[in-house]
């Protein structure tokens, strides 16, 4: 008898960096499984459940059988209530119609790397980034341009390199990214770099992708300007946000992009095409977040400063380590550098060291997506005081170790 034919399957995406964090999190689950007591910094989600209010308004919402497809931009009620919370933050004035809940903040970078870039351009990204603007890109052909941002030391963190965006421009490039607060390195950009990079994307006519995920992850200052609160945005801006982390919604998959209403009704179609419409009873939820008491999100920011406080104090405890605490998010970005040298080790395998030999898990600046993050690793303060504390000091024994303790090395 003849074989049957064998399916001669040639993939026509190309390879895609994943995430990082997800395979650390699957190595740390292996450990746990295998009975180490494992502390991890590595997942960027809040520890905490998502706020009673909300899981209430999505289970009634389940009761009351509401359970089917929704309009695809999300339902007006939900819609209504973003364009609210946003006017009344950033005081813009935007309507329901240019707003297009999607399945998690990646929906909505999606939707936005789709709506401006053609095979062939360019769009700007700082690095280290998050990898999935690089990535989508390159899924559509398009080239990302990564300009590192600048390392000003211990005391002053990282800032925009905006004289390397601006060299970077070439008539390709479409889109300049902008996630502020920034992950990974934690760093908060000043208004003024905000407004010089909406100067640049007036004066070449580019649009800038303004992810504000982390918007309400702010220590330390109020100094924080939102892309919203520029009356032209409907001109440049693609604005991301989304529920995963200021609810601690991540498994809900619930995001939105703000959008001029052209583009989103255009946006739309392609939603309409791959995902029909977010999930529907997560949507009351997300409607339960907005309109519903904001005290537990203050009380979770109280408890992440108090956080970033204690990892910062750890670290600066770490030989090598030059720490710099971040203004936002929930990640500490120190640079190991002196570390990596002396041991003779890749921040990758120094990860991996400390994973193995001390059960801690940090991510390897180059998870972000690549060259500019190789001094770096990020841990993510999303988790409790106690691990905190138990885990830096782990990190330290682990780092005094593979530095030789007692050698007298200096750092
Ligand atoms: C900068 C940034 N943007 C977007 C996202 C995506 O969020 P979501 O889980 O809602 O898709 C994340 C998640 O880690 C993020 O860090």
């Amino acid at each position: 008898m003849s074989k049957p034919p064998t399916l001669n399957f040639k993939p026509v995406v190309p390879t895609l960096l994943g995430e990082q964090a997800f395979v650390y999190i699957a190595k740390a689950n292996e450990l746990k499984r295998r009975g180490f007591d494992v502390i991890s910094f590595g997942v960027g989600q809040p520890d905490i459940p998502t706020f009673d209010h909300i899981r209430e308004a999505a289970k009634r919402a389940l009761d009351e059988k509401f359970t089917g497809y929704t309009e695809t931009p999300g339902i007006l009620e939900l819609r209504e209530a973003i364009a609210e919370y946003l006017n009344s933050r950033y005081g813009s004035d935007v309507k329901p119609s240019e707003v297009i809940v999607t399945p998690g903040g990646k929906g909505a970078v999606f939707l936005a790397i789709s709506s401006y870039l053609s095979p062939g351009d360019e769009v700007i990204v700082p690095e280290p980034s998050y990898p999935a603007y690089p990535e989508v890109a390159r899924f559509i052909g398009a080239v990302p341009k990564y300009v590192p941002l600048k390392w000003l030391g211990p005391r002053e963190g990282f800032a925009l390199d905006i004289e390397g965006i601006e060299e970077s421009i070439t008539p390709r490039t479409k889109i300049i990214v902008i996630n502020n607060p920034h992950n990974p390195s934690g760093a908060l950009f000043p208004p003024k770099q905000v407004d010089e990079v909406m100067s640049i994307a007036r004066e070449h006519g580019i649009a800038v992708l303004a992810d504000e995920i982390y918007d309400n992850f702010i220590y330390d200052s109020a100094d924080f300007k939102s892309f919203m609160t520029f009356e032209d945005w409907r001109d440049y801006v693609l604005y991301v946000n989304g529920f995963s982390k200021t609810f601690s919604m991540t498994g809900w998959r619930l995001g939105y992009l703000v959008i001029r209403e052209d583009v989103a009704s255009r946006l739309t179609k392609l939603a309409v095409n791959v995902w029909s419409c977010p999930t529907s009873f997560a949507q009351k939820g997300g409607v339960a977040a907005l309109k519903g008491s904001w005290e537990p999100v203050k009380e979770m920011v109280k408890v992440f400063k108090q956080r970033r406080d204690l990892m910062a104090e750890r670290l600066r405890e770490v030989p090598g380590f030059e720490v710099w605490p971040s203004r936002g998010a929930f990640y500490m970005f120190p640079r190991v550098r002196r570390v990596l040298d002396e041991a003779g080790l890749s921040v990758e395998e120094f990860v991996e060291k400390i994973l193995y030999s001390k059960y801690v898990v940090t991510l390897p600046g180059t998870a972000f997506p690549k060259e500019a993050g190789r001094d770096f690793i990020r841990l993510s303060f999303a988790t409790s005081l106690k691990d905190i504390d138990v885990g830096i000091r782990r990190l330290k024994e682990g780092v005094e170790e593979l530095l030789g303790r007692g050698r007298g090395n200096g750092l």
